[in-house]
């Protein structure tokens, strides 16, 4: 590449740091137990990238897919998933999660996760932070074709579409489970883009 063509990328770089929407914003990540929590760690990298500050609500089943280590090692802030810190009597507000936030994206979001929000389920941490949420929300499923079918889950997503929220629709492609159709979680890239350009 000639030196010019390195400084225009450089600055075009420069000029779209400080347009982007993102910048400054604060993202709350919700990560539940899916093959594609791994994703998460990209979206994470790409909202930073971005200038965002991102806060990672996880599901208990979430942990088994993805550690809170890595994932507050990418964010730089502890990882929030039960209610109570310890035994020392502090305890996680989701009340005021719910008022920091700029926007809450939930992905990957299992179909246990949707059903959840759904119906006002409110046994853990990302459940109750959505519930109290101001901010936009948005979703991003991930789950088996056959799963992602069935009238419970398409009806679930209709109530979270009725409640305002935006939902990121997962592609079609090769699944984690060997079947291939629809239920795979959209790329980190494209969920970033669908923030940027909704913030
Ligand atoms: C290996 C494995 C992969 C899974 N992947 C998914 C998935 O992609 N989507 C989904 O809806 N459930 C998936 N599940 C089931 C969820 O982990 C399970 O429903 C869990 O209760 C979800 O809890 P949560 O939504 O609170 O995180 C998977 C389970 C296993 C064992």
């Amino acid at each position: 590449m000639k030196e010019g063509d390195t400084i225009r990328k450089g600055i075009i770089r420069y000029l779209l740091y400080f347009i982007n929407m993102l910048k400054g914003k604060h993202i709350v990540l919700g990560i539940t137990g899916s093959i594609a929590a791994y994703k998460s760690c990209l979206i994470i990298r790409l909202l930073k990238k971005a200038g965002a500050d991102v806060q990672v609500v996880i599901t208990p089943s979430g942990k088994e897919f993805i550690t809170p280590i890595t994932l507050s090692a990418l964010t730089s802030r502890p990882v929030i998933s039960d209610f109570f810190s310890g035994r020392d009597g502090t305890w996680n507000s989701h009340v005021d999660l719910g008022l920091w936030a700029d926007a809450m994206l939930i992905a990957p979001a299992t179909a246990c996760t949707i059903g959840k929000m759904a119906n006002g389920v409110a046994d853990n941490m990302l459940i109750t932070t959505y519930l109290s949420m101001k901010a936009p929300v948005f979703v991003a499923p991930a789950m088996d074709l056959d799963m992602y079918k069935h009238p419970s889950t398409k009806r679930n997503l209709d109530l979270l579409r009725q409640y305002g929220n935006h939902i990121i629709e997962p592609g079609d492609g090769f699944l984690a489970s060997g079947l291939e159709g629809k239920g795979r979680m959209e790329e980190p890239e494209t969920i970033v883009n669908i923030l940027d350009n909704s913030l």
